[in-house]
């Protein structure tokens, strides 16, 4: 049952092997079997500790026996598929409660339906066409926001895909992040046909990179300034840096606002949510189709809720202390020849020697080192996003003295078994003086 055997096996089967480009990496992944806290177990029964955590799925932690048990309490005698619950609108109660932004929403299965439904309601809503998006930022994979994305499409260096119609395509404009005046200049171009600017409030699909200071105000203010509505993608952000939306962080309020991760504590979900006015364009009280046979289904409901409930009185400063020091301790070595980028309890290790803050930056970043040290890593027992542009978590499950051992581990790799690298790059600058 090794990694290698089963990839041989799955490769008959799934394009590339995988269920998801971003599970891939050469020569073939490992393959895992069993989870448990922060840490995962892979089929031959190597321990990692996890900083990927299901791309920010399982925050708080995997077999929590808590969680499990209010499941499976949820569950009894529930009907599954296709009918209202009452644990559908406790959910709903619970995320409208804690994001005051979000006065009616609707569930769906994923992120990704999420947004095309939240993007599809905002161009009925101001009966205008064009999106405008951030370069790489991700926010699914369906058509309209395949346009200059992020993440796995940046790894794998197609920033969009065959397939997509050129029509679809250029309705979609796209700005920089942390670049006022890239968007500034979209919109006096194309204000007036601008249904909505969507972005991820920090960036996540780049590597993790926050806001520079009064880029998402701006975008709330030049949005109302032409009537566009603003959408904050928080697939990754929502109830990950507090029992909340990172909106109310920020104190800047978006139209709609998108859900995913978190919130389904490890079952498939998504949620569009938002003004009344604006959803209450959604059928059947208004004209706006959406609809999805596992839209809160019971399995996914029972998990958010026990999850949600799980995490009400939870320190969410717990898990933001672990990642400040993750990176504290990294950036207290001069000579690693990384940049950590970290937003509360989510951070990237870049490999760049400049300060990463936007899309061209970021680019600049090594991938092959970085996979480099994604394998020495693994190694060592920790496991990362395998991608330079993807976020490691630290959830509620990571205890200091794992995150203490795996820095010291980082610390190891990037100083002793990168050290091939390093005396290159050092050759290489002898050789250019
Ligand atoms: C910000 C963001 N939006 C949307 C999505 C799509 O979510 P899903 O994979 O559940 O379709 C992702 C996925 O990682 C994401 O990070």
């Amino acid at each position: 049952m090794l990694s290698d055997d089963l990839f041989k096996r799955a490769s008959r089967l799934f394009p590339g092997g995988v269920n998801s480009p971003v599970r891939f990496y050469e020569p073939y992944p490992t393959y895992f079997s069993r989870a448990s806290g922060s840490r995962i177990f892979d089929v031959e029964g190597k321990e990692y500790l996890d900083f990927c955590m299901g791309f920010g799925v399982n925050f708080a932690g995997y077999s929590n026996t808590t969680i499990a048990e209010e499941i499976m309490y949820l569950l009894d005698n529930t009907i599954p598929e296709g009918v209202p619950t009452e644990n559908e609108i406790e959910l709903g109660e619970i995320i409208q409660k804690a994001v005051p932004s979000i006065e009616k929403m609707r569930f769906t299965n994923s992120g990704t339906e999420a947004t095309m439904h939240a993007i599809r309601l905002a161009r009925a809503f101001t009966g205008r066409k064009l999106i405008l998006k951030m370069n790489a930022g991700f926010h699914g994979a369906h058509d309209y926001v395949l346009v200059s994305a992020g993440s796995g499409a940046l790894n794998f260096g197609t920033p969009s895909s065959p397939g997509i119609p050129e029509e679809v395509a250029k309705t979609v404009l796209v700005g920089d992040f942390n670049n006022e005046e890239s968007i500034r200049e979209l919109f006096k171009l194309h204000g007036k046909d601008i249904a909505a600017v969507i972005t991820e409030p920090v960036l996540g699909n780049l590597g993790v990179i926050g806001p520079e200071k009064g880029f998402l105000k701006f975008l709330r203010e030049i949005t109302e300034e032409y009537g566009a509505l603003l959408i904050f993608d928080e697939v990754i952000t929502g109830f990950r840096f507090r029992y909340g939306a990172y909106q109310d962080i920020i104190g800047v309020k978006p139209d709609l606002t998108t859900m995913g991760k978190i919130i389904g504590g490890g079952m498939p979900v998504g949620l569009f949510g938002g003004r009344a006015d604006i959803m209450n364009r959604i059928s059947p009280e208004g004209n706006v189709y959406q609809s999805g046979t596992f839209s809160a289904n019971p399995f996914t409901v029972a998990s958010g809720l026990a999850t949600l409930n799980f995490l009400k009185d939870k320190d969410y400063e717990y898990t933001i202390s672990l990642a400040t020091w993750v990176e504290e301790k990294l950036k207290s070595f001069s000579d690693l020849g990384v940049q950590v980028n970290r937003v509360y309890n989510m951070f990237t290790i870049f490999f760049n020697e400049e300060r990463v803050w936007n899309y061209e930056t970021a680019l600049k970043s090594d991938r092959k080192k970085f996979m480099k040290f994604f394998n020495f890593s693994k190694k060592h027992g920790i496991y990362f996003s395998p991608g330079q542009f993807e976020a490691s978590f630290v959830g509620m499950a990571h205890t200091p003295e794992e995150v203490e051992m795996a820095v010291f581990k980082m610390v190891y790799t990037l100083e002793f078994d990168m050290n091939e690298d390093r005396n290159e790059r050092e050759q290489v600058s002898i050789n250019s003086n």
